[in-house]
């Protein structure tokens, strides 16, 4: 069976085709030219998208050395994300089946993520603790079974990859910041500053606003006495953090291994490809003695081959979708069970 998955839900145009259960392409091509405008310009997006969908499926199917006529199955994210930029991808992709007459799959991008470690040689076990951090997104949810996700918290403001994209922009790095914050953060000390940690009514929950804010202050305080920081001041800035963001993410999870009995533990999306959170969850999977599984960094950041993976899987599972389905008909917020589930 030959599975083709597209993405187009922000920046990245990314053509995936997994053949028997083997992922034989996974193209991204990733919009760089939004960095000099400090973040995503969604018109510019969707034509980028346009331009480029059509060669690299034609590229992904080279590589695949197969014809689209045979394709077996056409999957494709349908939300959350830009509305402009997932038309490109959804249509695209509903016109390719509905044309080839084979079944067409619309996939939640957040799913996509949470599946993501499917992808690699040693899989995620049921149930499964999953971190799911991107840069509009940030969930800490039980993976039950391939159609049962219980949601145990999630940010009640800025998701962390938008917190390391702002914190960012305030040190004058360009988008996306979070690899600039890692690099500085490298050479920085991480105790130098105590930012602080949010606490929550519901204790699986997270809040970064407040690091944000303290973070600007901090930043503008300095600024009273000098203009432009030095790279020492904006090495202290980045790990210090870094840390906090850090703290914030395990604290729940080890709080989640304590209170639930789970197989493995699965860190997934966009900030899932920052060195020291990697870092920092296999060493509470090693003290929980739980498997983790943490996908490459091909598969941390948006692609289609978890979209591919997670079309697959719906496709196998008996799912029927016909090709009326419209962006945003998979949220999150109605496939996934609350924290009483368990
Ligand atoms: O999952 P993703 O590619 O897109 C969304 O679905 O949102 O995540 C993108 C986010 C951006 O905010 C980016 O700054 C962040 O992931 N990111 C990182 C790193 N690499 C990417 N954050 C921290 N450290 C990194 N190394
Ligand atoms: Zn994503």
């Amino acid at each position: 069976m030959n599975v083709l998955g597209i993405e187009s839900s922000c920046d990245e145009t990314s053509v995936a085709i997994i053949s028997n259960g083997k992922l034989k392409a996974n193209l991204i091509s990733s919009q760089d030219f939004h960095a000099k405008y400090g973040g995503v310009i969604p018109e510019l997006s969707s034509r980028a998208h346009l331009q480029i969908i059509l060669p690299l499926l034609k590229s992904a199917l080279e590589k695949a050395g197969l014809r689209k006529e045979d394709l077996n199955v056409v999957a494709a994210t349908a939300g959350p994300g830009l509305i402009g930029a997932l038309l490109v991808g959804l249509t695209f992709a509903k016109g390719l089946a509905y044309s080839l007459n084979v079944p067409f799959v619309p996939v939640n991008h957040i799913e996509g993520h949470i599946f993501s470690g499917f992808l690699m040689d040693d899989k995620p076990e049921f149930p499964y603790l999953c971190l799911v951090v991107s840069g509009g997104h940030t969930l800490l949810l039980v993976v039950k079974s391939d159609l049962e996700i219980v949601r145990l918290g999630s940010t009640v403001d800025d998701a962390v990859g938008e917190a390391f994209d702002k914190v960012a922009k305030m040190l004058g790095f360009e988008y996306p910041g979070g690899p600039l914050i890692q690099k500085y953060a490298g050479k920085g000390n991480p105790d130098e500053i105590k930012f602080p940690i949010a606490r929550l009514k519901n204790k699986y929950d997270f809040s970064f606003s407040g690091l944000k804010t303290s973070v600007l202050r901090y930043i503008q305080k300095l600024q009273k006495e000098h203009i432009n920081l030095t790279d020492n001041e904006k090495e202290n800035i980045s790990a210090s953090f870094q840390k906090a963001i850090i703290d914030a993410l395990t604290q729940k999870v080890i709080l989640a291994l304590n209170e639930f009995e789970v197989a493995s533990l699965s860190l997934v999306g966009g900030v899932a490809a920052n060195t020291a959170l990697r870092e920092s969850i296999v060493n509470i999977g090693k003290s929980f003695n739980k498997k983790v599984i943490i996908p490459d960094l091909s598969f941390c950041g948006d692609n289609a081959a978890m979209i591919a993976y997670r079309g697959m899987k719906l496709h196998q599972l008996g799912q029927v979708f016909g090709y009326g389905y419209n962006a945003y008909a998979r949220m999150p917020e109605n496939t996934f069970t609350s924290i009483n589930a368990l």
